[in-house]
């Protein structure tokens, strides 16, 4: 379905407009999955299409380059159809994403729907606040839970990875 390398584990992150919270998720989450040696298709994508071609907000920018990490190369999309077969994982930040993924998604899709906070113990279920309203200190607050999200994601993935090669 798709050419180049086949990657058993694919994650997409997905947030309303692929400038904030998905872009900081993406970044994060490819130097944890690079630091656990986790060969992973890893992406982001929004529900909605106001920024498509866009890259991510200033604010999420210097909020991930504050922590070392380059988001600046980057560009929104929505998610598409082939999204839920291509990715084994999609994440959703918060539960109007997560409605949404479940309204687009195919019949026959293949991925798995989750929330980023649901890999956390105890915070099943909980949203990571969208912080594009806010200010600087809101941005940083989102890339806290959301590397706490995804180095726990992180983790759960080479668990299985682990049991699936043992
Ligand atoms: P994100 O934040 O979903 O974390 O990318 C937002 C970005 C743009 C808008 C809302 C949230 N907007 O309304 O344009």
């Amino acid at each position: 379905m798709h050419g180049g390398i086949e990657h058993k584990t694919g994650v997409l992150f997905v947030c309303l407009g692929n400038i904030c919270r998905s872009p900081m998720a993406e970044g994060a989450f490819r130097v944890a999955a690079q630091e656990r040696g986790l060969a992973v298709l890893v992406d982001s994508a929004g529900t909605a299409s106001y920024h498509l071609g866009h890259e991510p907000d200033p604010r999420a920018i210097a909020v991930a380059r504050a922590h070392g990490i380059d988001i600046a190369g980057q560009s929104a999309r929505q998610i598409d159809r082939e999204d839920f077969y291509r990715f084994s994982h999609i994440i959703a930040m918060d539960r109007a994403n997560l409605e949404a993924l479940r309204s687009k998604a195919p019949r026959d899709g293949t991925a798995r729907l989750a929330m980023l906070l649901d890999a956390l113990e105890g915070r099943r279920g909980e949203p990571v606040a969208d912080p594009y309203y806010g200010d600087a200190a809101a941005f940083e607050a989102a890339w806290q839970v959301i590397s706490r999200g995804v180095e726990a994601w992180a983790e759960k993935l080479r668990r299985e990875a682990a049991q699936q090669s043992a």
